[in-house]
């Protein structure tokens, strides 16, 4: 089966075709990133301007480099939500259009479902799977007991932990997105400053990060009026390890508590080095729990997980019906 997916929810403009929820044909991915960044964050109406401006050339060129005529794809997917309504709309009605002029199968995904399918693309699955998906908008623990099945246990109240990245980047005076620079700033640093660990309810699988944001900024600013210097590296490795030490612990506990057989973390702060290891060292102490990390190039927004994503919606509606 080969799935044309289509993803469009914030700054990537992307089009990918996927054979058997797998094998990739191709992953074209264009990023509006250098267009935002004077603005130090996503502008929406900016964002909806260039996937429109880039949304022919993609789909043109994923289908160039999968080598495949239209007539050969079995499903045209597309994230629907959640997303920029302006930029999902652009994808949407590409999606459509396509499908519609070459009288293909359509169907919607839900954008953090195509970020854990995104680790289905190099390992298999083994359920009961606890997912972590951490990216710019979005922070959830995933219960899934099959495919396609999804038990939300646990979300953040307010700031995404990518959000907080990029906004504690900010201060720090670093370019948008800030993420991966604040994650290289912490590999140079000592945990020197002491900043707060949210759990919220012993029992909660929620987050909250933006406590830990403002106590990073509040920092910033105090040693500022004092005319104190900050050790950057220092304070990106303490703020670091607060954020990952809440993930990893709550992670832990879930998987623990609803015996996942494996552990998969998605959304773009799955590139975060410091959560692979705090991750890697604590999955050892379990008996036989399997962890997955997407590639690099997966973790963040791609069409080829919307692809894969919708693949197995399919074989899930298709077995129900
Ligand atoms: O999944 P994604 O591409 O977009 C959303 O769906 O939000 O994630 C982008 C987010 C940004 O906030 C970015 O700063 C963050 O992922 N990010 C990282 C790292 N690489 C990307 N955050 C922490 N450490 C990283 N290495
Ligand atoms: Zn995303």
């Amino acid at each position: 089966m080969i799935v044309l997916g289509v993803e469009t929810s914030c700054d990537e403009t992307a089009v990918a075709v996927v054979k058997d929820g797998r094998e990739i044909l191709s992953n074209v991915v264009f990023s509006q990133i250098k267009y935002h960044q004077d603005y130090g964050g996503v502008v929406p109406e900016v964002a909806s301007r260039h996937h429109l401006r880039k949304i022919i050339p993609v789909f043109e060129r994923a289908l160039a480099e999968a080598k495949i005529n239209p007539a050969e794809i079995d499903l045209v997917a597309v994230t629907a939500k959640p997303g920029l309504i302006g930029s999902l709309f652009v994808g949407i009605n590409a999606a459509k259009a396509f499908a519609l002029a070459h009288d293909l199968e359509y169907m919607e995904v839900n954008h953090i479902e195509g970020h854990i399918y995104a680790n289905y693309i190099e390992k298999d699955f083994y359920f009961p799977i606890l997912a972590l998906v951490v990216s710019g908008g979005h922070t959830e623990l995933i219960l899934m007991r099959d495919h396609y099945q999804f038990e939300v246990l646990g979300e953040t109240l307010d700031d995404a932990v990518g959000e907080c990245y990029d906004k504690v980047g900010r201060v720090m005076g670093l370019d948008y997105p800030a993420g991966a620079l604040v994650d290289e700033l912490a590999q140079r640093g000592k945990p020197a400053y002491k900043l707060p660990l949210i759990y919220l309810d012993k029992d909660s699988y929620d987050f909250s990060f933006s406590g830990l944001k403002s106590a990073v900024i509040n920092l910033l600013n105090t040693a500022k009026m004092k005319n104190e210097e900050v050790n950057l590296a220092d304070l990106a490795r303490s703020f670091q390890d607060s954020a990952v030490k809440v993930l990893t612990d709550k992670t832990i506990r879930a998987a623990k508590e609803h015996n996942a057989r494996q552990i998969i973390v998605a959304g773009g702060v799955a590139a975060n080095r410091g959560l692979r290891e705090a991750l890697q060292a604590e999955v050892k102490k379990l008996d036989g729990v399997a962890l997955s990390f997407p590639s690099l190039k997966y973790c963040t927004d791609n069409a080829a997980m919307i692809a894969v994503a919708a693949y197995f919606k399919h074989r899930t509606e298709n077995k129900r019906s």
